[in-house]
């Protein structure tokens, strides 16, 4: 089977990326991004491409080149379901906020409600491809829910976890270190996966295509996070200690890092891991594992988790005792708060939390990000449901200039490796700034040593 029309329900972080690098990379495929969500298509139809709602380098270069001639984005979710060989499915699946596995499982409910949307209008066989991520097994409820409640068509389930990282989508879609695509063993099933196979081939060199069975490849996807969150956490662990000791964590990390079966990547100490999948993966895996009663393996994960936000309390009680034990009416201002560099997006940024700690020890916190809007910092921290509303807006403000943001603070934290922040006149800074005029460096970025040149206290991560 040749696909010729794909379906995305889901104009995310996941749907929109992935899916205009198919449309550039297939020209003779139409891709159409649905959404329920009116402004979110609004904003990726939009006139400037500079106003797509996602802000990752290099992505509205590609949307600009193929949006309207095989790259749509729609409402009309039925009619793009219709048309379509292949859906992909790639709705968000965010923490259950009640109910059983509350604070950890996945709530499936939209991806439950796509399955019978699709159910109810196909009327021709179809391939359905997990993107999102989602516990190992869903693709059995989905085929369940498909097979029993469809219009006698047939359905053949893939997974094809999504590995992008924020900031690095274009990237990494354009060259991924691989590709997986889980698939049942049928002779349906091997049809199906061979047609995906087909579209990736496009672009991606066929040994970098992997395909395993369905359920080794949801698995593989959070393990691949869990691990990489593992090291984040362990990196963090030695960096309480670091501060204990005279060793200095960037140095242990390169000492470590040379060593070629450790490797460089994901050693970098930081005031904790956010985004929306780290935190959610290991949570799913801890569940899993606790639903068959490993509890072993699920608490050795759940470690990881428990390290993560200890880091993040802690850079807030270091705030606090170092500006002599109370915060309460002064000005602290955040350099950043998205959950890392060159994305807008802010789940789970270690920023809230932080946040959210000074606001309890009555700190007015004053904030510039680049790409984020005071409406997302405000909704990100009602979201946590710590106080009402009111009393965040008046806690909180941001600014549209950094000179403006650090205008007669006590302290400045950086909570995102914005690489700009390394480049402002830091002497200007300091001089606009009450003293002794404190920076809590929570990713290590900027030069220390010429910051305390300036006069500044300087604190960073793990020395
Ligand atoms: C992650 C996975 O990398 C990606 O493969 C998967 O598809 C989705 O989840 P993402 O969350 O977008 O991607 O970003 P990532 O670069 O993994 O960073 C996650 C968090 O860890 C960020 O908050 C980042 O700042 C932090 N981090 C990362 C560190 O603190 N130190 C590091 O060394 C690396
Ligand atoms: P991700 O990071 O996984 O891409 P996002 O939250 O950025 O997650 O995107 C998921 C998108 O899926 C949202 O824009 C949401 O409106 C959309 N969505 C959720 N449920 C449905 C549904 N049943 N039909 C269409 N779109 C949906």
């Amino acid at each position: 089977m040749k696909i010729k029309n794909i379906c995305c329900i889901g104009a995310g972080y996941v749907g929109g990326p992935t899916m205009a690098v198919i449309a550039q990379k297939c020209p003779g495929i139409k891709v159409t991004v649905v959404d329920l969500n009116e402004a979110r298509i609004a904003a990726w139809n939009d006139k400037d491409v500079n106003n797509i709602p996602i802000y990752e380098p290099g992505l509205n270069e590609i949307v600009g080149n193929v949006r309207g001639k095989n790259l749509f984005f729609s409402t009309d979710v039925d009619k793009a379901i219709d048309e379509a060989d292949l859906i992909f499915i790639s709705v968000n699946t965010p923490t259950k906020t009640y109910g059983t596995g509350k604070g950890m499982a996945a709530d499936l409910k939209h991806i439950e409600l796509c399955a019978r949307q699709i159910a109810k209008v196909a009327k021709n066989n179809k391939v359905i491809v997990e993107k999102s991520t989602l516990p190992v097994r869903t693709a059995e409820a989905l085929k369940s829910i498909l097979d029993n409640t469809g219009n006698g068509v047939q359905f053949q389930i893939l997974s094809n976890p999504e590995f992008l990282a924020e900031g690095t989508a274009v990237e990494d879609l354009l060259s991924p270190d691989r590709v997986l695509i889980g698939g049942e063993t049928t002779p349906e099933g091997q049809e199906a996966i061979k047609s995906l196979v087909e579209v990736y081939a496009n672009w991606v060199p066929r040994e970098r295509i992997l395909t395993t069975n369905v359920w080794s490849s949801e698995l593989s996807k959070l393990v691949a996070n869990a691990f990489l969150a593992q090291r984040v956490s362990s990196i963090n662990a030695i960096s309480e200690l670091c501060e204990k000791t005279e060793a200095n964590v960037s140095e242990v990390a390169r000492a470590i890092g040379m060593d070629s079966r450790i490797g460089p990547k994901f050693l970098k100490a930081s005031v904790g891991f956010g985004g929306s999948c780290f935190q959610k993966d290991i949570l799913n895996l801890v569940y899993i594992s606790k639903a068959f009663g490993l509890n072993e393996v699920a608490d050795y994960w759940e470690q990881v988790i428990i390290m993560n936000d200890h880091q993040k309390r802690r850079f807030s009680k270091n705030i606090v005792q170092t500006l002599y034990n109370t915060v309460s009416g002064k000005k602290i201002t955040f350099l950043g708060w998205a959950f890392k560099k060159d994305t807008n997006d802010t789940r789970e940024s270690a920023a809230i939390y932080v946040a959210d700690d000074l606001i309890n020890e009555q700190a007015k916190i004053a904030l510039f990000d680049p790409k984020v809007s005071q409406t997302q910092v405000l909704s990100d921290l009602d979201y946590l449901a710590t106080r009402k509303p009111a009393e965040n807006e008046k806690h909180i403000t941001s600014y549209d200039n950094p000179y403006d943001a650090c205008k007669n603070a006590h302290a400045i934290a950086i909570l995102t490796e914005w690489d700009e922040f390394r480049e402002y006149d830091w002497q200007r800074i300091y001089d606009g700034m009450l003293k002794p005029a404190f920076v809590f460096d929570g990713r290590n970025l900027l030069d220390g040593e010429k910051l305390k040149a300036i006069g500044f206290n300087f604190h960073s991560i793990g020395s």
